[in-house]
């Protein structure tokens, strides 16, 4: 057992905030698996923080919107751990679980953690939502279900963030669609050995998925890195992709997308899923 004034935190850290996580114990304490929970935290963090560092010098701060954003632990560590040293910048957390935003609201109250919001919308309702501005510098989407991922991706073309980070969930939307077309999918292409099964349906759907994500990010004008969030223990959703804005919009990567779409049968999807997908 350790105390809290050991090496692990980090200086003007919320010990009040890690209790909320329990990574503290009301104690205080850090054991060892509360230590590794805190490296975790610590591992997503440096991602998110090397993006704020990147941003260009604004008067207000950087701004970050957190979707599906639950107890908002994301949204806090960023703060504590990044804000609230800057002195600026703001959090919006997204959140369609009314109990969970009044949670998030009180405890920000108490932390004293000014510049965060907490907004009881659907990441799909965020884009349109006045309390938003009309830009903002990175999206985060932790894990936000199904296709709350898709609305954060969208939201963020349209607030033309700099930077988008995003830990997808399950996805059944794509699953859904292969199933559907499935028997006419097997007597075209051998590929569709690969949906056969309805365990491999829900996993090749879930992979397409964050493969299309991924491209329509690059046909947008994004750079696309695809990591691993080690270690996250509470999940088995792992991949962590990171997209930084460069403006560059890849014309392969359109191509490559609905490419994809029409070998998989998912030209459906083209006008909900991906509006912005640049003209051939
Ligand atoms: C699995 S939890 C993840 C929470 C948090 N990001 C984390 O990683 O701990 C997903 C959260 O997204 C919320 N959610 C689901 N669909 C949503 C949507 N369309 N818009 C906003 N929030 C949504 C759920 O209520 C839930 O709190």
């Amino acid at each position: 057992m350790s105390t809290a004034r050991e090496p692990d935190l980090r200086p003007g850290q919320s010990a009040e905030l890690l209790k909320e996580l329990h990574i503290l114990t009301r104690e205080g304490k850090l054991n060892q698996d509360s230590r590794r929970k805190l490296k975790q935290v610590y591992h997503l963090h440096q991602f998110i923080d090397q993006l704020l560092r990147e941003l260009p010098e604004q008067d207000g701060g950087p701004t970050i919107a957190d979707h599906g954003a639950g107890k908002s632990y994301l949204g806090f560590i960023l703060y504590d751990l990044s804000l609230k040293p800057q002195g600026k910048g703001r959090v919006w957390g997204i959140e369609t679980r009314p109990e969970l935003v009044a949670r998030s609201r009180e405890l920000a109250q108490r932390l004293g953690f000014e510049r965060m919001s907490f907004l009881n919308i659907s990441a799909a309702d965020a884009a349109t939502d006045e309390a938003l501005p009309d830009q903002v510098d990175v999206v985060t989407a932790l894990h936000a279900c199904d296709t709350a991922t898709d609305d954060a991706i969208a939201f963020g073309l349209q607030k033309q963030a700099r930077a988008m980070v995003l830990v997808p969930c399950c996805q059944a939307e794509v699953a859904s669609h292969l199933r559907k077309s499935k028997a006419l999918s097997l007597s075209r292409t051998p590929l569709a050995e690969l949906w056969r099964h309805p365990l491999h349906t829900r996993e090749i759907g879930s992979q397409l998925t964050n493969v299309l994500r991924c491209l329509y990010l690059e046909a947008t004008g994004y750079q696309v890195t695809v990591t691993e969030l080690v270690g996250w223990e509470h999940s088995m959703k792992n991949e962590l992709i990171i997209a930084r804005h460069t403006g560059q919009k890849k014309r392969s990567a359109a191509q490559r997308l609905r490419a994809l779409l029409a070998e998989f049968g998912l030209e459906g999807l083209e006008a909900e899923r991906f509006p912005g997908l640049p003209d051939q």
